[in-house]
């Protein structure tokens, strides 16, 4: 099965907890391929899959020597002549570190020039994503940023949903109508609310009746489990994804059905 699903939200909101989830329990059917996509500058979704961290990764848009070799062009260069079109399709299995069926791929930033330049490091992470969105033949999580910077827009028609992570606060629900307007902005058709750390009703019809214009995907309640992996700095449900709690599963049942909607 092939699925492209983006996970934005408000700084904090559990997007990379979520991300982590759904990509173990995904896979843990065994007919899925599951890659897992950290788009954010502040790499953090190694340790919620359980990829060792004495196993540091090094994120794509810091392989150098790749990234000469497939756009002929040193990384920090700008203007000068390097290919648009590198080739990126063995990255995924040469350069993602897999735990329990979910393969990492950690994209890291581009340094020089901000995100709209068009440097040797930013045509690479481009590519790449572009490769895995449209191309690849795999269920594709990303933990992105509030931003969906990384989704250029020949890619996002092809997401299948973004899902804007939300908490009951505030604030929270408010960032949701930012992030919408900046996917919508791109092109990316369905955009869907999962409320998280929800502690009961009362929080669900706040989440519901603050976005009524919203398709509602589900709600994960606040989970003490999650709460003290976090405090150990272990990922949660170590030993068994069945563990966690059932809504989780009712929401990655929900987002298989966003397949080529
Ligand atoms: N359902 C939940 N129950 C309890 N704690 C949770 C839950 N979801 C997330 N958390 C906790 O909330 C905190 C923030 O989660 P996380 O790092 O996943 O958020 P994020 O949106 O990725 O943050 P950032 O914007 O910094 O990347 C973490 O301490 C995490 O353990
Ligand atoms: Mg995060």
């Amino acid at each position: 099965m092939s699925l492209k699903i983006a996970i934005g939200g408000k700084g904090g909101v559990g997007k990379t907890t979520v991300t982590a989830l759904l990509a173990r329990c995904l896979a843990a059917d065994k007919n899925n391929k599951v890659i897992a996509i950290d788009a954010d500058p502040v790499a953090n979704l190694a340790a919620g899959l359980g990829i060792p961290e004495d196993e540091p990764i090094t994120p794509i848009a810091e392989l150098s020597e790749l990234i000469s070799e497939r756009t002929g062009a040193k990384p920090g260069t700008m203007g000068g002549f390097f290919t648009l079109n590198p080739k990126v399709d063995d990255i995924p299995d040469r350069f993602s570190k897999e735990r329990d069926g979910v393969k990492l791929l950690v994209m890291g930033t581009v340094q020089s020039g901000g995100s709209g330049c068009i440097c040797p490091e930013s045509t690479i992470l481009k590519a790449l994503m572009t490769h895995l969105v449209l191309y690849r033949d795999d269920i594709v999580l990303m933990d992105m940023e509030a931003g969906v910077e990384h989704l250029g827009r020949a890619t996002s028609g092809s997401v299948d949903a973004l899902v804007v992570v939300v908490n009951p606060g505030a604030r929270s629900r408010n960032a949701a109508h930012k992030i919408r307007q900046l996917g919508q902005d791109i092109g990316i058709k369905n955009i869907v609310i999962l409320g998280n750390r929800v502690r009961g009703p009362e929080d669900e019809e706040l989440i519901r009746s603050s976005l009524p214009d919203f398709e509602i995907l589900g709600f994960l309640p606040e989970d003490d489990a999650i709460v003290s992996a976090d405090r150990d700095g272990t990922r949660p449900f170590e030993s068994d994804i069945q563990k966690a709690p059932k809504e989780l599963f009712a929401v990655a049942e929900k987002l298989r059905s966003y397949d080529n909607q």
